[in-house]
């Protein structure tokens, strides 16, 4: 069987881990390909909220199993907290959980690493989220990273050497990061990755497709926050987009079956960089604060705005998506009209793709009626007409059929269009 890949189109937190948790039951695996713990999942069930950094989305349902692929970094310290909160729910994350031997470790020293760049950065600050991931990411592509398959191997000499490297570095920047501290837990994070399965997982999940295995590809962070295609350098520092999957589980492209692309009905963005259709009048507040846009990982307030299609478009374009999933429509109830933007005025001209100075363009809007009430919970057909306008004008455009429409960060509020 192929894998399908489920994957944000805008900048993040468009509700990647609400939606796999809803999709686990028709899949036999779901796998994480790239990022690491700046990612925040949140799942909604039995009233209680969860929100995943490294673990797989699928996680709490019974027989899905979770891989943590190749391309993703993981902090041991992080890592043994989520697996603690999950085993205290009584979860058997041991058996649930395969690690890829070829993941990149996050040390205490990225993370001063992460704290100290930034520093250094005043005010064209990433707004990085401060979890080591670019510093990480940096020693992988200049191969001298630590991977999990190298903890079975002479493991604490290879640790000490790249830590002194690190601190040679940070002799010459201002960080407040207490790296001795840290290090207690992310010892303790060591062991329990050694207690876990550590596995060639490319091999693994490429038996299990073969073997006629459903497996879900769950992406972190978003199309526009990705190294090569994001607004640069306003970027995290991996590829978010569906080739990622490729390179971060080690299947091919002829693999790849269905790409699930979501967003959320209008738009946010954590950290710095150009967001063209930001609010910052009444509206931007009232999504702020219906939608509850506060960071999973670092509790910072999201900039929020109207959704851009000529981004979303970019996003479908670069993915390949087969399928929309739309998300959060039910925190647009109150407004009396909505806004797309349709296209940018740019250095005197309109138009309608991404120029790499993404700050410089002025959004051009079509505005459509708001709908003025809470939302059913029932089927498509009976969601306000309003709301079939907004989505047919979005199927029209981007030519991909809305085949989720989310209601509410409950499982049950999830609206699947047959
Ligand atoms: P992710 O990083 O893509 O998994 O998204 P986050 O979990 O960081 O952010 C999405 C937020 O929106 C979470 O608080 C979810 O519980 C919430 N959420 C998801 N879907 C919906 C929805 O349809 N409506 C509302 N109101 N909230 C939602
Ligand atoms: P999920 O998976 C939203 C943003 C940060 C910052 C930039 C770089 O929950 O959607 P990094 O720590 O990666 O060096 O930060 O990317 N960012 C996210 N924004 N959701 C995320 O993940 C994010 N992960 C990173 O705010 O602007
Ligand atoms: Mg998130």
């Amino acid at each position: 069987m192929k894998a399908d890949v489920l994957l944000g189109l805008q900048w993040g937190d468009e509700g990647k881990g609400k939606i796999v948790d809803v999709l686990t039951p028709n899949y036999d695996i779901i796998a994480r390909f790239q990022g690491g713990p700046n990612a925040g999942h949140t799942l909604v069930f039995n009233n209680v909220k969860h929100v995943l950094h490294t673990i797989p989305s699928g996680i709490f349902r019974e027989n899905a199993l979770n891989i943590i692929g190749n391309g993703v970094v993981i902090d041991p310290y992080i890592f043994k907290e989520e697996v603690d909160k999950l085993v205290a729910q009584g979860i058997d994350v041991a058996k649930k959980i395969i690690l890829s031997s070829k993941a990149h470790i996050i040390m205490p020293t990225h993370k001063a690493l992460d704290e100290a760049y930034e520093n250094a950065k005043g005010d064209k600050k990433i707004g990085s989220t401060k979890k080591g991931i670019g510093p990480t990411y940096t020693d992988k592509i200049a191969r001298h990273g630590l991977r999990v398959g190298d903890i079975v191997n002479n493991f604490e000499a290879r640790y000490a050497e790249c830590k002194n490297n690190h601190l040679q570095i940070l002799k010459n920047y201002e960080y407040s990061f207490d790296i001795a501290a840290y290090e207690k837990q992310w010892f303790e994070g060591i062991a329990l990755l050694k207690s876990l399965r550590i596995e060639t997982t490319e091999v693994f999940v490429n038996q299990q497709m073969q073997a006629g295995k459903a497996v879900l590809c769950e992406g972190a962070q978003g199309t526009l926050l990705d190294i090569e295609f994001g607004s640069y350098p306003f970027v995290t520092s991996s590829n978010t987009i569906s080739a990622g999957a490729c390179t971060g589980l080690g299947i091919s492209p002829r693999a790849v079956g269905e790409v699930f692309g979501i967003f959320k009905a209008y738009c946010t963005r954590v950290g710095s960089g150009p967001f063209p259709t930001e609010l910052f009048d009444a509206n931007g507040k009232t999504m702020q604060n219906v939608g509850m846009e506060f960071g999973s990982t670092t509790g910072r307030a999201r900039r929020c705005g109207w959704l851009d299609l000529v981004a979303l478009k970019y996003a479908i374009m670069i993915n390949g998506v087969t399928q929309l999933f739309m998300m959060k429509i039910d925190v647009l109830n109150s407004f009396d009209s909505i806004k797309i933007c349709t296209a940018y005025n740019y250095k005197g001209t309109t138009i309608d793709y991404l120029p790499d100075d993404l700050e410089n363009v002025e959004p051009v809007y079509q505005e459509f009626a708001g709908w003025k009430q809470d939302l059913p919970m029932s089927s498509y057909e009976e969601l306000p007409a309003a709301i079939h306008a907004y989505v047919a004008f979005i199927e029209k455009e981007t030519g991909i059929p809305v085949t989720i429409v989310s209601t509410g960060p409950e499982r049950e509020k999830t609206i699947i269009r047959k």
